[in-house]
């Protein structure tokens, strides 16, 4: 496990001893700070899906996603957009907002809120194949993220193999 990018810790100090608020973050910054996230792996440590009835009707089903921070800040989860799938065939999108989503530091973890609508692509049906595997790999995703005072928006990322359950209340 790895902590503390230099450069967040720079940055933090940077901004505290700013005297006003919202300072422009350079271009520089925000490069040092994206590589840093960038060298996260294994954000997502599990994702929870839970198919109803309705979900064979409607092709949506719910997740919730388990989420690890090996940074020493904060890391507030403002938006999601993913892909996830098997084999490079996407099975699931979502695009989620969130209002109070913060995993704490040093590697603490923290579970989303219940989020809706998560489009089976393939279909209901076709989905309960990728059941078994108990994996499934995020193919492309999209984050908009708050850390150490600075929002970053559209940040890149991708993980495979995540560990998934599946919930399935069809009574
Ligand atoms: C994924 O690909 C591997 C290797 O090609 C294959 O063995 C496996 O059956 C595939 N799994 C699914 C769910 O398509
Ligand atoms: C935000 O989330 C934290 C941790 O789950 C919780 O303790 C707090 O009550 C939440 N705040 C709001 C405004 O929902
Ligand atoms: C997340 O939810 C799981 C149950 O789905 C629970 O076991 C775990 O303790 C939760 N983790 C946190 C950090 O709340
Ligand atoms: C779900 O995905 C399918 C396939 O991409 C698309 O045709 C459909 O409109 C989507 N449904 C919703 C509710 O977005």
């Amino acid at each position: 496990m790895k902590f503390a990018p230099l450069s967040l810790i720079a940055l933090a100090l940077g901004a505290l001893a700013t005297p006003t608020p919202g300072p422009e973050v350079s271009e520089v910054e925000t490069r040092d700070i994206l590589s840093d996230l960038g060298d996260l792996l294994d954000v997502v440590q599990h994702v929870q899906v839970i198919i109803t009835l309705d979900t064979l009707v409607t092709n949506l089903a719910s997740v919730v996603i388990t989420l690890k921070n090996d940074l020493i800040f904060p890391l507030h989860i403002n938006r999601i957009q993913s892909k996830a799938g098997v084999n490079g065939t996407t099975y699931a999108e979502f695009d989620a907002t969130f209002t109070n989503f913060t995993i704490p530091p040093f590697g603490k973890t923290a579970n989303s809120t219940v989020i809706p609508n998560v489009n089976l692509t393939q279909g209901a049906i076709a989905s309960l194949d990728i059941i078994p595997l108990g994996v499934i790999d995020i193919q492309k995703a999209s984050l908009d993220l708050t850390v150490a005072l600075i929002p970053i928006k559209g940040f890149p990322y991708a993980q495979t193999q995540i560990p998934t359950t599946y919930d399935l209340a069809l009574s």
